[in-house]
């Protein structure tokens, strides 16, 4: 039985979990709301909060998981995409612990940790997997891809953003509407009782299984900006509405590359991934076009649709059962510290002789 801590503060949550090998004993995850009142992330606010959240959260997740430092088998920690302060404070926990216990380090990248949480095994819980090879729609806030995932550790991306992310859309579309961020979870509440035909927004044109939101967004903040110099209650009379909409038009462009996809590579399994991954709408048109087109569809629990450490933690297990251990592995250090003691000690005794010659 192997034992992981993962950890992940690659934005604006820090979060602690510690899984045996596939089954997730706990997932600690401390939201920074700090950043509400400036409407996103401000990158130096959100290292400082990983600093004062970080020593807690991983305390909590021990005493959750019922387990103590030196029950570890290894520490997988977030690696990047990410901000750098914020990844920082993950990266120097995850070695100093793993220095102090003597355990290998994994590095994880954020991305393959959105995938891979769908392997995530929770005790007592019935749960269905994509077989490989399969497919991944990961949309979050930074990215949004249409991944092959070949096996645990080999993907091969097949369609890409050119600009913004999936999340990002939802984001500024709610931010030019006056909403709170992150605005994608208020789209989507406010959609529930809005009408998705009311208004339409022309879909971007991309090559291939490419993406690009950041014309939609423009076009969303013009006609925004159209309606109310005719009528300034425009927004607070139809947010609802607004909200249906433009939720529809980004999964419609989901959907259009996800389905050609399918087609493309004839693979039935058909999973998605990321903060966006919650999206009730996403979910419900990913059902329906399972239903159309005959694919098994695959959406993680909710928790770990946003930035969690599960999802890390679950990657450093594939990653673990290859000993694929980061450069910066505790033991590698230790011996490169001696090999580098040796040195220094030599390099001392040889200008010793040195000085010795020069004197006699
Ligand atoms: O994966 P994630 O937590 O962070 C990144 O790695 O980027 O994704 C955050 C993104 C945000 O843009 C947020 O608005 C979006 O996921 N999001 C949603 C929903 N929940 C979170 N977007 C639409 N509907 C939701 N229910
Ligand atoms: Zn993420």
């Amino acid at each position: 039985m192997i034992k992981i801590l993962g950890i992940e503060s690659s934005c604006d949550d820090t979060s602690a979990a510690v899984i045996c090998d596939r089954v997730l004993l706990s997932n600690v995850i401390a939201s920074q709301k700090v950043h509400e009142k400036y409407g996103g992330v401000i990158p130096e606010l959100a290292s400082r909060m990983h600093q004062q959240n970080i020593i807690p959260v991983v305390d909590t997740a021990f005493k959750e998981a019922n387990v103590t430092k030196n029950d570890l088998d290894a520490i997988a920690y977030t690696g990047g995409p990410g901000l750098m302060g914020s990844l920082l404070v993950g990266v120097s926990f995850a070695r100093g612990l793993a220095a102090s216990i003597g355990v290998p380090l994994i590095e994880v990248n954020h991305l393959q940790g959105h995938v891979l949480s769908l392997f995530l095994e929770e005790e007592g819980k019935e749960k269905a997997f994509p077989s490989l090879p399969f497919l991944c729609l990961l949309v979050s806030g930074g990215h949004t891809q249409i991944i092959v995932v070949k096996d645990y550790l080999d993907f091969e991306i097949t369609g890409s953003t050119i600009d913004d992310a999936a999340g990002e859309a939802f984001d500024k579309c709610a931010k030019v509407m006056g909403l709170p961020y992150p605005g994608g979870p208020v789209i989507d509440a406010l959609a529930k009782t809005g009408n998705p035909d009311a208004f339409s927004f022309a879909k971007p044109k991309v090559a291939d299984l490419n993406y690009s939101f950041s014309g939609l967004k423009t076009s969303f903040l013009y006609f925004l900006q159209k309606k109310v110099a005719e009528n300034p209650a425009f927004i607070e009379e139809n947010k609802a509405d607004l909200c249906a909409s433009i939720q529809k038009t980004i999964i419609d462009v989901l959907m259009d590359k996800l389905i050609k996809a399918a087609a493309k590579t004839g693979i039935n399994d058909v999973a998605i991934a990321g903060g966006v991954s919650a999206n009730s709408g996403l979910i419900e048109r990913l059902q329906q076009n399972g239903n159309k087109y005959g694919w098994n569809v695959f959406v993680p629990e909710r928790r770990f649709t946003t930035d969690n450490a599960a999802m890390i933690a679950i990657t450093g297990y594939f990653k673990y059962k290859k000993s694929l251990f980061s450069s910066f592995d505790a033991r590698q250090l230790a011996k490169i510290g001696s090999q580098f003691g040796i040195i220094i000690y030599l390099c001392g005794e040889i200008i010793k002789v040195i000085i010795k010659i020069n004197m006699s």
